[in-house]
């Protein structure tokens, strides 16, 4: 979940390279940040410098900290030790001569530290990663025979160190007497990127993007050595020498930019009707032999987290009206019943932004291990599950750093429609639906649409709960609408089937508590309005957003009728208001509470 940035090379203000990356991913995980600087050789003893503080990385310089070829850096999302400045990362072992940034969680640690305080070992930090720092202290005592040799024996050291680790680890450390960064990973991610005289380490390849689109992504039990004349890449159970597999990244630095937008979200939601375009316009020769592969599994998983999830409920949907296929859904976390029952030929669909959340990527692990192939619909093309699968599919976002998914979503249910109708050997009836849910997506951002949500997110900034009702397609709509609402504006929202209402939570619904209700062109029209008056009986403020207007509506949001691709311009509309309310009660829409863009821990 933390963000890593490393930086060997010629030029001295590598603190300043470092600090920028860190704030290029401070959306991974930002409830404090460090940078370590190995300073230009001077006189006498040197030792590493470091400045850390809890808090968000915002604002902040590093102009105080010394010039230096050598630094990195991380933004740290707390697992062990609560968030304070010496809490923060870097670590420092007892000499200071040698640094530690780590992602994961060391599940051995408890009995680590314990052996390393006999041997005299003093901790500062209450956390799991300071461990690694003094692991590699004492194995440099025992590896150091002259100072020749402290670069192989420094990674020689942390190669030890790494391997003495229990659970799911990214490391990288650095020292005073080998000029290069070590980096080993084993569920975490890490990619390694190649500049000229300079090299990179990062957690995300977006952060990258400014400097080189040259990269190796560590695969796990994996170690780079990293200098500034070159990478190398080792098996960090064996020692054995890997090749590195140079890949090139496809999105610009700018793709990855603000621009003039106050926040990412914002930005991602208005990058929608271009990227729909774009989606529709692409060639699909690989969605076809996709779909003639899901056509002919037996059975057909569809797993994802979250947003994704929703985005795999959908399919579940639209696979079955559309190519008349049964398609199971699950989150993750909820497939251990099912996984190892699958026959024989059945295919995981796994979805994911980030192609790294961990939960997902144990799912697809056992099912590869079971014989079941893997298809993933990623948007960082080259991550974990991307690697891991029989058969890909970019879904075309292009870089998304909001915490809360908007663009994703929309762009790997774009894929989904594409896929469905595939399945049914009708692409182009896919392409027009993606292209008319791009026009859509540009009316929920005319201006008009803008001010009416803005004034129903003042009307609504003080309410407690919201429910959002919808059936059918529109249920994951609601499902969808209900997390962007929550997970950012912090408002009690609840995605209810609407024809489960009258089941439980009708009992919640009482004069003005605000429902939405999506009433889509579809089979459940009428029923979903039916569904709306029950709640109206009992006082609620209806919000209908629908293609046409209706009078249980106390409010109504037009949207374009799009067949089963107006989940897309529905969603928009959740998307704009969550993000309106957010800014309302005055809260940051980018980096909500809790929260961290990519969950690569269990
Ligand atoms: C919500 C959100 C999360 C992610 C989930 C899965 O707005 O972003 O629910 O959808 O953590 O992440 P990916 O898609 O990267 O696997």
């Amino acid at each position: 979940m933390c963000g890593i940035f490393g930086y060997i090379g010629k030029q001295k203000t590598a603190p300043t390279i470092v600090l920028d990356g860190l704030k290029a991913l401070e959306y991974r995980g930002y409830d404090s940040w460090g940078v370590a600087v190995v300073p230009v050789q001077q006189s006498g003893k040197q030792t590493i410098v470091v400045k850390k503080k809890a808090g968000k990385i915002g604002n902040a310089t590093v102009t105080e900290l010394p010039s230096g070829t050598l630094a990195f850096g991380h933004t740290r999302w707390a697992t062990h030790g609560g968030v304070t400045d010496i809490n923060a990362h870097p670590h420092l072992d007892c000499t200071g001569t040698i640094a530690v940034i780590h992602n994961g969680i060391v599940e051995n640690y408890e009995t680590l530290k314990a052996g390393l305080i006999k041997k005299g070992h003093r901790f500062v930090s209450e956390t799991d990663s300071e461990v690694i720092a003094h692991l590699v202290e004492e194995y440099l005592k025992r590896f150091t025979v002259s100072a020749r040799d402290a670069a192989p024996a420094f990674s020689k050291a942390v190669q030890a160190a790494f391997n003495d680790l229990d659970g799911l680890n990214a490391i990288i450390l650095i020292n005073t007497q080998a000029d290069e960064m070590v980096a080993a990973r084993n569920g975490s991610p890490l990619v390694v990127g190649f500049g000229n005289g300079e090299n990179f380490l990062a957690s995300d390849p977006a952060a990258l993007l400014p400097h080189t689109k040259q990269v190796h992504y560590l695969e796990d039990n994996e170690m780079a050595v990293v200098s500034r004349g070159g990478i190398h890449i080792f098996d960090a159970k064996t020692g054995r020498r890997i090749r590195p597999r140079k890949q090139q990244l496809t999105w610009t630095a700018k793709e990855a930019e603000k621009g003039t937008f106050p926040y990412f979200m914002l930005k991602e939601i208005f990058d929608q009707p271009g990227m729909l375009s774009e989606i529709a316009a692409e060639s699909t020769q690989q969605a076809m032999l996709l779909a003639h592969e899901l056509n002919t599994a037996p059975r057909i998983y569809i797993v994802g987290s979250g947003t994704s999830g929703y985005a795999a409920r959908s399919a579940s949907y639209l696979f079955a009206t559309v190519a008349q296929k049964l398609t199971n859904w699950s989150s993750p976390t909820e497939m251990h019943h099912h996984i190892d029952l699958l026959p024989p030929g059945s295919i995981i669909v796994a979805l994911s932004q980030s192609g790294e959340t961990m939960d997902l990527m144990e799912v697809v692990k056992r099912a590869k291990n079971n014989g079941t192939k893997v298809m993933s619909l990623v948007n960082v093309v080259g991550s974990s599950l991307w690697r891991m699968a029989d058969l890909t599919l970019p879904i075309g976002a292009g870089p998304e750093k909001g915490v809360a998914s908007t663009k994703a979503f929309t762009a790997v249910v774009a894929q989904l429609i594409l896929m469905a109708h595939a399945m049914k050997n009708d692409v182009k009836t896919g392409q027009r639906l993606v292209a008319s849910a791009a026009k859509a997506a540009k009316e929920a951002l005319k201006p008009e649409r803008i001010d009416q949500l803005k004034r129903i997110a003042h009307e609504l900034k003080a309410v407690e709960h919201i429910f959002v009702i919808g059936k059918g397609l529109s249920y994951s709509t609601a499902l969808e609408s209900a997390l962007k609402i929550k997970e950012i504006s912090y408002i009690h929202a609840e995605g209810v089937a609407a024809g489960e209402l009258k089941h439980g939570p009708l009992a919640l619904v009482t004069k003005g508590v605000p429902c939405i209700v999506y009433a889509a062109n579809d089979m459940h029209y009428q029923s979903t309005l039916a569904n709306a008056m029950e709640m109206k009986a009992r006082g609620g403020y209806i919000i209908g957003v629908s293609h046409k207007p209706d009078e249980v509506f106390d409010e109504y949001i037009p949207v374009s009728d799009v067949g089963e691709a107006t989940i897309i311009p529905n969603v928009i509309v959740a998307q704009l208001l969550a993000y309106y309310l957010t800014i309302e009660r005055g809260f940051d829409p980018d980096m909500p509470r809790n929260l961290a863009k990519s969950v690569t821990v269990k």
